[in-house]
C-alpha cells in the first residue's frame, strides 16, 4: 500500500513538472527576441551593406539616414528616391561617391514599411508612408 502511495505521489510530481516546464520557458522569449518591424527585414535585405544596420552611412560613400531632410521631409521626394534612385546630389552639405539605385522591384507595401522603418528609427521621428502614397508617386514617375 505505502509503495502504491509514493507511486502516485511520484507521478503526480513529474506531471506537475511536465506541465510547469514550458510555461517557465516560454516567458522570457518575446523579450530576449522582440519581434522585428516589417520593414526591418526589406532594409536588411536592400539598404544595409550601404546605409548600415543604424543608418550611419560610410564617409563618402553613402550618406546616413539619421535626421536628414531626405528622410524626414517631402514625402514623395523620398519615395522617389526609392522608385528612382538618386546620384549626384548633396545630403546635408556633403557629396558621396557611390550612386544609389533604383529600387523599383520592390512593391508598394514594401517601399512604405522601409520607408516607415526609417522615418521611425535612427533618431527619425517623421510620420509614416503608406502602400497608397507609393501609388501615387509611382503613377507619376
Ligand atoms: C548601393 C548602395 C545603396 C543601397 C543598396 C541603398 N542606398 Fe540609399 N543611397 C545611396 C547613395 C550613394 C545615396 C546618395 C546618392 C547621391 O549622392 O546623390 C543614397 C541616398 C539615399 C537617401 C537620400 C539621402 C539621405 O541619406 O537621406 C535615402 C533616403 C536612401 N538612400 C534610402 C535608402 C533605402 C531605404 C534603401 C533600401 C531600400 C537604400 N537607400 C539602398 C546608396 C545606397
Amino acid at each position: 500500500m505505502k509503495l502504491l502511495i509514493f507511486l502516485v505521489c511520484l507521478s503526480t510530481t513529474i506531471a506537475v513538472a511536465q506541465t510547469k516546464k514550458p510555461a517557465a520557458k516560454a516567458s522570457p522569449k518575446p523579450a530576449a527576441a522582440p519581434a522585428k518591424l516589417p520593414g526591418q527585414l526589406i532594409y536588411e535585405q536592400n539598404c544595409l551593406t550601404c546605409h548600415q544596420a543604424n543608418g550611419s552611412g560610410v564617409p563618402n560613400l553613402n550618406p546616413p539616414l539619421r535626421g536628414t531632410d531626405w528622410v524626414n521631409g517631402d514625402k514623395t521626394r523620398l519615395i522617389n528616391v526609392i522608385l528612382k534612385g538618386l546620384q549626384g546630389q548633396e545630403v546635408e552639405g556633403d557629396a558621396y561617391d557611390n550612386a544609389m539605385p533604383a529600387h523599383d522591384f520592390l512593391t508598394d507595401d514594401q517601399i512604405a514599411d522601409v520607408l516607415t522603418y526609417v522615418r521611425s528609427n535612427f533618431g527619425n521621428k517623421a510620420s509614416a508612408i503608406t502602400a497608397e502614397e507609393v501609388k501615387s508617386a509611382r503613377a507619376a514617375k
